[in-house]
């Protein structure tokens, strides 16, 4: 980590998550944000108008918009969200040779530019574009991770409040796998003021919430209709990006390389992991039930195929 006042925060993509997520950043004072782009201007343009609101909102944070990547020059933290999004119809691994160009010749970028950084990669299908960050870069697995699990969980936590009346600040939901269809929540490990919501709620309505949880993603596609979701994914990654830059050693799931936790070897999955200023300082290894690591492992698998279909 540098010893600038401010941190500096790459995000690659501005735009729906990028720029929502540069919002939030420079709202919130954590850093200095150099936001990049393909589009021509597009990202000077957004980096401009987002400072102009700095002295209402009353941040020091530098914003610069650029089409080339001189500007990240040292960055702490970059985080990745180049590439297409989802449309009606579309599955995260519809995106997956497209995406792949893009973020391989992204993480090129980062490997020669940047190459103390962290790296949060959010670009869909998220586990096979973080496998594939890690391998362009060869930063190691501490510091390429992938936001899903810090979104998923969230999905399924205000579902939880919502069906319990209770407040969101109370529960804690926890989520594993790949951030697909066959995501893993864990009702066991999810809680509502340290209640396991098993204890709270039949099973049927919690079969209910697990399933709109695995697609929720689909469902904010459906209804926007042009596109996927942006505000919170932009806070999902707002709370990793402030874990790391803050060394906040937060118990968050992300997306990382698995060598043998789980039963699982070389496959990046959400798991629940020490987030701190290296990256991923420690996986958390949950005790699961028999049926709860097989559909892990069904998820990775998943996972597994779409790389082979990269060969990476
Ligand atoms: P978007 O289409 O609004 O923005 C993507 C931006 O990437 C565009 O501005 C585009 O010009 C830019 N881009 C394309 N190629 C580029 C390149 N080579 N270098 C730099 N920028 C480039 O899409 P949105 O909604 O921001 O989503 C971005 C990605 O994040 C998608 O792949 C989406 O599926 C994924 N996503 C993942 C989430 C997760 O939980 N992991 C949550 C939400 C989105
Ligand atoms: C989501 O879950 C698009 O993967 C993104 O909303």
């Amino acid at each position: 980590m540098s010893t600038r006042f401010r941190p500096k925060i790459t995000v690659v993509g501005a735009g729906n998550v990028g720029a929502t997520l540069a919002h939030r950043i420079a709202d919130s004072g954590l850093g200095d944000v150099i936001l990049v782009d393909v589009v021509p201007n597009m990202p000077l343009g957004k980096a401009l108008d987002l400072e102009e609101a700095s002295p209402v909102v009353g941040t020091d944070c530098r914003l610069i918009g650029s089409n080339d990547y001189g500007p990240i020059e040292g960055s702490d933290l970059v985080v990745i969200t180049a590439g297409l999004a989802r449309k009606p119809g579309m599955s995260r691994d519809d995106l997956l040779m497209k995406n792949a160009e893009i973020v391989g010749g992204v993480a090129e970028h980062v490997k020669n530019r940047a190459p103390n950084a962290v790296v949060i990669v959010v670009s869909n299908p998220l586990d096979v574009m973080t496998q594939l960050t890690e391998s362009v870069t060869g930063f190691g697995k501490k510091r390429v991770l992938g936001m899903a699990g810090v979104l998923d969980q969230a999905r399924f936590a205000l579902f939880i409040a919502r069906e319990l009346g209770v407040s969101v600040q109370d529960v804690r939901a926890m989520v594993l796998g790949g951030h697909g269809d066959d995501m893993v929540p864990l009702p066991r490990y999810s809680t509502v003021s340290g209640i396991p919501i098993t204890d709270l709620m039949p099973k049927d309505k919690i079969d209910a919430l697990i399933k709109r949880t695995r697609e929720g993603g689909a469902e904010i596609v459906a209804l926007l209709g042009t596109g996927s979701a942006f505000y919170a994914p932009a806070a999902s990654i707002l709370a990793m990006t402030r874990a790391v830059l803050r060394d906040e050693r937060r118990i968050l799931p992300c997306c990382t390389r698995l060598e043998g936790e789980y039963g699982l070897r070389g496959v990046y999955v959400g798991v629940p992991v020490v987030l701190g200023a290296g990256g991923v300082e420690k996986i958390i290894e949950l005790k699961l039930l028999p049926e709860e690591t097989k559909s892990l492992q069904t998820s990775a698998d998943h996972v597994r195929e779409s790389v082979k279909k990269l060969g990476i």
